[in-house]
């Protein structure tokens, strides 16, 4: 289509998904804009193709939602630092899901060699995961070994999840949000829980990673 076309149909698009929503709940509108109440913060990676609450099914006010490149938890990014505060503090999130895809041109970028410029910095700490799991890896051939990188750095980010002081808080007080790592498979559209123990997880970095006192 080209780009005049689709410029438009997006406010048609847009229109009718409004006569949509009305038509299965008058008060829809109404009822989300008094507040927000979700129970899930989705990290997630921006590519176009992984739509957070597409590929959950679930409706606008059921997610707050976070992309950037390979679905990155940066101590240093205020950006997902303060989605995160937020998301624990004051929405109360139940349940943080840090969710990859294979495929993910983050990822594959940093298992390059090439000087992506202004990129490099960002894809530098997937080449942080990447040495981590080195010998891992290396031994792997392609493309199980682009595929496990992809895992690997969903647990890595779901490490970093567990290191912000507001999750650390909120866990010794009411034992939530659980962390999950998940993978979205790009070819058959189907979501893959990595199945991470958080609990384990946050026991073991705690030596190192413990905030409170
Ligand atoms: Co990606």
């Amino acid at each position: 289509m080209p780009f005049g076309e689709m410029y438009t149909q997006i406010f048609e698009n847009n229109r009718a998904w409004v006569a949509e929503m009305k038509g299965k709940d008058p008060d829809f509108f109404e009822n989300l804009a008094r507040a927000q109440n979700p129970d899930f913060l989705y990290i997630g990676c921006s590519d176009s193709r992984v739509p957070a609450n597409v590929i959950m099914g679930v409706d606008p006010g059921q997610v707050f939602v976070h992309r950037n490149i390979a679905n990155m938890v940066l101590a240093t990014d205020l950006n997902v630092q303060s989605v995160i505060e937020y998301a624990v503090a004051h929405l109360d999130v139940k349940h943080i899901v840090v969710c990859g895809h294979y495929g993910c041109g983050g990822v594959k970028a940093a298992m390059q060699s090439a000087d992506l410029g202004l990129l490099n910095p960002w894809l530098r700490t997937i080449r942080d995961v990447y040495r981590l799991h080195h010998d891992e890896l290396q031994r792997l051939p392609e493309p199980q070994r682009f595929r496990k990188l992809v895992e690997f750095n969903v647990i890595e980010q779901c490490v970093n999840v567990a290191k912000a002081c507001s999750v650390q808080r909120h866990w010794l007080v009411d034992h939530t949000p659980t962390v999950h790592g998940w993978v979205y498979d790009l070819h058959e559209g189907l979501l893959v829980d990595l199945d991470l123990d958080f609990e384990a997880v946050l026991e073991r970095i705690r030596d190192v990673y413990r905030l409170d006192g």
